[in-house]
């Protein structure tokens, strides 16, 4: 009878142990995710928009048409879900920003640079070096990518 009531006792014990245990996790994680949330709201104010830099890099001048050249965009597509998709999606943070609607923050002509001479725009350009310390120093490396991939890619871009 004493054993018993002793192992009820552990029992009880435990299972009060456990029950702290989780609170303590399910406070943590309300914690955590206020952080998160102002963070989010610090990234926009961290990084400036500026739709009249054109970047530093070979690109002086884009032009877009009043509607989307499909074919064009669907070229840029395929090369970017070879090579852009490794670090970038179009709507969710990844180790680069989402590049949805990137045109409503940067000039057609400052992606070209970005995608072609991403190792100076890093360096000089004031957005993209504001953009490397959001994005924790990860670089964006060149892909090498000709004039005309590139102009492809900023294309599909306008349709996302
Ligand atoms: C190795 C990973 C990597 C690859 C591959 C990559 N990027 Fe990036 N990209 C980044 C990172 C990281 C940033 C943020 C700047 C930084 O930290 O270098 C960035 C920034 C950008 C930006 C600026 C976005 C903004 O919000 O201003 C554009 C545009 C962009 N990349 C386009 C592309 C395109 C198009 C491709 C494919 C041709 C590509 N990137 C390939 C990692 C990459």
């Amino acid at each position: 009878m004493k054993k018993f009531l002793f192992v009820l006792a552990l029992g009880g014990l435990m299972i009060s142990c456990g029950g702290k245990e989780k609170k303590e996790e399910k406070e943590g994680f309300e914690i955590n995710r206020k952080k998160t949330e102002s963070k989010a709201a610090e990234v926009q104010e961290s990084v400036p928009v500026d739709l009249d830099n054109k970047g530093v890099g070979p690109i002086k001048s884009v032009t877009f048409d009043d509607t989307v050249n499909e074919e064009l965009a669907a070229k840029g597509g395929q090369t970017f879900n070879t090579i852009c998709i490794a670090c970038h999606a179009l709507d969710k943070r990844m180790i680069g920003p989402a590049l949805s609607g990137v045109y409503e923050r940067r000039s057609p002509e400052w992606v070209m640079n970005m995608i072609l001479n991403p190792d100076v725009m890093l360096k000089e350009d004031p957005i993209a070096k504001a953009l490397l310390k959001e994005y924790n120093n990860a670089v964006m490396l060149n892909q090498n990518l000709s004039e005309e991939d590139a102009r492809a890619v900023v294309e599909f871009l306008r349709n996302k």
